[in-house]
């Protein structure tokens, strides 16, 4: 891995606080909000912020801000009357502890987001864990993501001790339909062939993607969804036991898909690029190239 010095000579002066920051930040990233993380477009999570921090947020355009910690709780508490003066929309959605990680309460959360309407906003608590755990929670119920897709978003919005809760709380809920489900492009496919006939403008989206995901992110993530909804149907529904390792192949190439679907979830564009090379050689010609052997 190559560090450009640049990196490491700001790491350092940070560090030992030789200089005052030289630039006015561009980024909430650069604001130093403890367990700051933007987990998906527009949404930034984040422990505490100070005073200071909250203005420089305001300053960069957030206008949107939701602590989960109840106004009691240390640190927090005098953020209604700043973000009056701010222009900030605050809201205080108090998870005291575990037992108010509910389904019900990631709902409330969800709903607190939408007020937002696509404006960059804030979610944070004490270190974020309360966030990345409720953000978990309806990802899962009302997100259409799997139970390990949910885990992985709440992990990438903080998410850490109360993972163990989270866990049992999907383990526990009834399945939730998912995306693709609410799109899937055949409803019954009659075949493996059939449904993958079905995904080809999916996939040729997906191609056409790849190289400059930023195009359509949203689109992106949806026909990944579906094109993995697809690769499912090659173990349990249509598996072929006459080739070596179908279903195996079919797994795999499910869950790289569902990989794509979550990084275009996150935004992490060059993550995608990352995958471009391997995608359609590992996980599609792979699998027909094993088919042809068999069948011919
Ligand atoms: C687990 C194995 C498996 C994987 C993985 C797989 N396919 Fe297929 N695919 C098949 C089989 C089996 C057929 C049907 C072959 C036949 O009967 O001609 C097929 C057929 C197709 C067809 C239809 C071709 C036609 O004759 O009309 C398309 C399109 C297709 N696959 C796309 C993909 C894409 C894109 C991927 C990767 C994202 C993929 N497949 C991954 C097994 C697989």
């Amino acid at each position: 891995m190559r560090t450009s010095s640049a990196t490491v000579l700001s790491v350092l002066l940070a560090a030992c606080g030789a200089t005052p920051a030289p630039t006015t930040p561009t980024d909430p990233a650069q604001l130093g909000i403890s367990n700051f993380a933007a987990p998906a477009p527009g949404l930034y999570t984040s422990g505490q912020p100070t005073a200071a921090q909250l203005e420089q947020l305001a300053a960069l355009g957030v206008r949107h801000v939701i602590n989960l910690k109840p106004a009691s709780e240390k640190g927090t508490g005098w953020e209604e009357a700043e973000a009056k003066a701010l222009g900030i929309t605050f809201v205080r959605l108090p998870i005291a502890g575990q037992p108010d990680v509910t389904f019900a309460n990631a709902t409330r959360l969800a709903e607190a987001m939408r007020a937002s309407n696509g404006a960059p906003m804030l979610v944070c608590c004490q270190s974020s864990n309360r966030v990345g755990a409720l953000l978990a929670l309806d990802a899962f119920q009302n997100g259409g993501r799997s139970a390990d897709q949910a885990l992985a978003f709440g992990r990438a919005a903080g998410l850490s001790k109360l993972e163990p809760v989270v866990q049992q709380l999907l383990a526990a809920a009834p399945p939730a339909p998912p995306a693709a489900a609410v799109a899937a492009p055949v409803a019954k496919p009659k075949s493996l062939k059939k449904a993958m006939q079905a995904i080809e403008d999916d996939w040729h989206h997906i191609e056409g993607l790849l190289a400059d995901p930023a195009k359509d992110l949203p689109g992106l993530a949806a026909a990944a969804t579906r094109v993995a909804a697809a690769m499912k149907l090659g173990y349990g529904t249509f598996e072929d036991t006459e080739v070596p390792d179908f279903a195996k192949l079919a797994r795999e190439a499910e869950a790289a898909l569902l990989e794509l679907a979550q990084k275009a979830t996150a935004g992490d564009g060059d993550a995608i690029k990352a995958m471009r090379p391997t995608l359609q050689p590992q996980h599609c010609a792979r699998c027909h190239d094993a088919v042809e052997e068999v069948h011919g």
